[in-house]
């Protein structure tokens, strides 16, 4: 079995503010759900004091989420903590996370506090958000570059001011596993009351380190490892959840641990969350890549075939990747295609398995192998769909090496069609102008990337596209085996994305 440690997500906290990873509420309370459903310990929702839309997402988490503690994150500040209550105190099992920084640079220039003032501050902090929550997390925030011994009085002190858990952050990511292993240690041997609470880590990736750094501190004695899907966060990112879990898994040998985490819903919580921000994992990237399990290589193949172990040493089906074919075609039926969706890990409601098949039946129209992923991508799409203020009825698009690009494009707006034309630079840029000239607002194009969901000519392909407005970022995706509609579709769904986040603030703003 191994010694049980407890795996904290923040996600939809330090993940959430690294660049191009925002996501609205309904993404979150998904995102949230999701990890429940992957058993995590616990989910940081959010940073309540952030912004409104912090706090509606971390209330919202708390209400919606009822098997893991829910945590809100707030700076030893008596209205950040009341603040965070306030958000948390819905859920089954609240935390709320306080931190303050501990390193000298960190209080001598950002603080401008003494060592002394930082230790009183940190400790009439738990306790006022003792009053609140049994739960309390501290976090010494910079403490890898914090000075050992006063590290120590720190922890000591806000642990018998109530903190049942205490944090120990790379917070810039300059640690080493060995250093890290030895503050860790050197924690447990010298804080006397340290047995009370549970000791966290909580690593970012500076230096590509964050996953090695967290394994040591977890073999030193740290039983909560704190961690993102995909490692997303701040610059380089967090210590990434999916590397962390299957270490722990393969390697039972050597670390002796174990966790609760259900590593068949990796690849599932990897895929929407990338399908939610639009921010692919590389290739290339443990675990979760769509390269990490596939053998190119003669030699490699003829090894597997032979005896899987030889190159493998963890299986696809481990992480949620299943068997990757599914001969699915236009006049397969609904029993089939639900009882995929059931193997792939998918219960939809009656209302999203109608309109999926749908979409599934219009695909299998246009290719002659479905396979799972192109399943995933139609029921993550969907998952995060939003209202159509405008659809998209008809396009034609005329291009060639001969001839200036163009588009026209009808859109249906409240029961009416409108049919716009424009030329631009190649196929997709006349499309993105006539819709704009279409709905008459024009945007920057903030991003836009477009890839194959599988392999082979008839695959499909998925457009994401980021558009700027305002200086509010918007996302959206399109799916089909035709890129150019792809593209269309992706650029649509970020305008009306656009409409109903405005929509959604005016109503706050009356309500409020
Ligand atoms: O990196 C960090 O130090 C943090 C703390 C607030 C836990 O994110
Ligand atoms: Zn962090």
């Amino acid at each position: 079995m191994g010694r049980q440690i407890k795996i904290f997500d923040t996600t939809l906290r330090d993940g959430e503010q690294s660049p191009g990873c925002s996501m609205n509420l309904k993404e979150k309370i998904q995102m949230a759900k999701q990890l429940e459903l992957m058993k995590v310990d616990v989910i940081e929702a959010g940073f309540a004091i952030a912004s409104q839309g912090d706090f509606t997402s971390v209330s919202e988490i708390a209400k919606n989420v009822k098997e893991c503690t829910v945590a809100s994150l707030s700076r030893a500040l008596t209205k950040d903590i009341d603040c965070a209550w306030e958000a948390v105190k819905y859920a089954k099992r609240p935390r709320i996370h306080t931190f303050i920084a501990t390193s000298d640079v960190h209080m001598k220039y950002k603080l401008k506090m003494k060592p002394e003032e930082v230790l009183e501050q940190a400790t009439n902090m738990v306790k006022h958000a003792k009053a609140y929550c049994e739960d309390i997390e501290f976090s010494a925030e910079d403490a890898s570059r914090s000075n050992l011994e006063f590290l120590y009085r720190i922890i000591e002190n806000v642990i018998s001011a109530g903190a049942t858990v205490v944090n120990i952050p790379d917070t810039v990511g300059y640690t080493t596993p060995d250093e890290y292993y030895h503050i860790i240690k050197s924690i447990k041997e010298n804080v006397p009351n340290i047995h009370k609470a549970e000791i966290s880590v909580h690593c970012h990736n500076d230096l590509g380190m964050a996953v090695a750094n967290t394994l040591a501190a977890a073999r030193a004695g740290a039983t909560q490892l704190e961690c993102t899907v995909n490692g997303i966060g701040e610059r380089a990112g967090n210590a990434a959840l999916e590397e962390i879990v299957m270490a722990i898994n393969t390697r039972k040998d050597f670390y002796n641990l174990s966790c609760n985490v259900d590593t068949k819903q990796i690849i599932r919580s990897s895929t929407l969350l990338s399908s939610i921000t639009g921010v692919k994992v590389q290739p290339n990237k443990a675990i979760v890549g769509v390269n990490a399990f596939a053998h190119e290589s003669g030699i490699h193949q003829h090894g597997v075939l032979q005896e899987r172990s030889t190159y493998e040493i963890m299986t696809p089906e481990s992480v949620g990747l299943s068997e990757n074919k599914m001969v699915l075609g236009k006049h397969s039926g609904r029993h089939a295609f639900e009882d995929r969706l059931k193997v792939l890990g998918y219960n939809l409601e009656k209302e999203e398995l109608d309109y999926a098949f749908t979409q599934f039946k219009d695909l299998a129209d246009k290719k002659k192998v479905v396979y799972n992923r192109d399943i995933e991508a139609i029921v993550t799409k969907n998952a995060v769909e939003i209202p159509e203020t405008y659809e998209l009825k008809r396009f034609i698009i005329n291009s060639g090496n001969a001839i200036t690009a163009t588009a026209s494009i009808v859109l249906k707006y409240m029961d009416q069609e409108i049919e716009e034309v424009s030329t631009g630079d190649g196929p997709v840029d006349a499309a993105f102008k006539a819709i704009e000239k279409n709905i008459g607002m024009d945007f920057t194009l903030d991003d836009y990337v477009l890839q194959s969901v599988t392999e082979g000519k008839d695959a499909q392909g998925e457009a994401i596209v980021k558009i700027r407005k305002d200086d509010e970022i918007y996302k959206g995706r399109g799916l089909s085996t035709d890129v150019v509609e792809a593209s269309i579709k992706a650029y649509l769904s970020a305008v009306n994305k656009m409409f109903h986040e405005r929509a959604l603030l005016e109503r706050e703003e009356i309500a409020s």
